[in-house]
């Protein structure tokens, strides 16, 4: 891979507990992103998906191992501002992400806190908020527009410190379902359109199936990864850590049980439909 933009090795942590033993959340864990990939996160709740979220731009340091930001090691202190401005994270709840009773102000507040000259920033938030499609609501205060609107203020307001990775932690898991579209155009186009990095957390199948690649966390591991295409096909294995499939996915393989001739890898509806029409006729 060429220089990756996120990288562990053999990534540790643990939370403290009441007394007890310390709670190990990350195992080892080993990982690659490669800088303009898009990359989903797949894992049952506990499986320790957001706490990795939290190593890639040091809000958590690891306990053992090592992260690195752009090359940058998350643990050296002095990095900080600069691995934070490399990684943007998106959270679950856009109303804890909203800090300001305008939007475009709400916008400003990231970059404002890295330093930017004020001069710039307005430019900054102009273009993050057209680039998610907000632009037009810029006056508005943010807590009377929709979950979607809210999260891609949210998404603006990292884009406006201009990351060349973006990290979102189940950013459509409160929305509805136009809401959730919302968001997901919002990020393929981020990545498509400007080659920003995503690392998309979700516990939407659907929503995986439209990243370049898959990476499957069971107790604080990696225990599959590749294209989803190739991942969405070990039906068995996804189930046995806790999973489902993508519905396309799910039907081809009862199908299939029942002596069927389809393949696995139709993820699409659009593939599946064509799939069954072709053994159908
Ligand atoms: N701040 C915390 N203190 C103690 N335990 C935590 C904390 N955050 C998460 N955990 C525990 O760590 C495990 C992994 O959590 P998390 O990384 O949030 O997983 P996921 O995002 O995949 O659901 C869970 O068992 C959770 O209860
Ligand atoms: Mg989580």
């Amino acid at each position: 891979m060429p220089k990756p933009i996120l990288k562990t090795e053999n990534l540790t942590f643990s939370y403290p507990t009441e007394g007890g033993q310390p709670k190990v959340v990350l195992n080892g864990l080993d990982l690659e992103v490669e800088e303009g990939s898009f990359v989903a996160v797949l894992g049952h709740n506990g499986s320790g998906k957001s706490t990795l979220a939290k190593h890639m731009n040091a809000i958590l340091l690891p306990a053992g191992g090592k992260v690195y930001v752009g090359g940058m090691d998350t643990s050296d202190e002095a990095l900080l501002l600069d691995i934070r401005r490399t990684v943007g994270m998106v959270f679950q709840n856009p109303d804890n992400q909203i800090v300001a009773n305008v939007v475009e102000e709400d916008c400003a507040f990231g970059p404002e806190n890295l330093g930017v000259a004020p001069g710039e920033i307005r430019q900054l938030v102009d273009e993050a908020l057209e680039s998610v499609g907000m632009y037009h609501l810029r006056e508005h205060a943010p807590h009377l527009l929709s979950g979607g609107q809210k999260q891609r203020i949210a998404i603006a307001g990292v884009l406006a410190m201009k990351p060349r990775c973006v990290v979102l932690d189940e950013p459509t898991a409160m929305l509805d379902p136009t809401g959730r579209k919302e968001v997901m155009e919002t990020v393929k186009k981020l990545n498509a359109e400007s080659g920003v990095t995503v690392v998309l957390i979700t516990h939407h199948m659907d929503e995986a199936a439209q990243a370049q690649r898959v990476v499957v966390m069971a107790d604080g591991k990696i225990v599959a990864d590749g294209a989803p295409k190739e991942v969405f096909q070990r039906v068995e294995e996804l189930k046995t850590v806790g999973l489902t499939v993508p519905e396309t996915v799910e039907l081809l393989y009862e199908l299939r049980k029942e002596g069927l001739d389809l393949p696995l890898d139709a993820l699409s509806v659009d593939e599946c439909a064509q799939a069954l029409s072709q053994l159908l006729t």
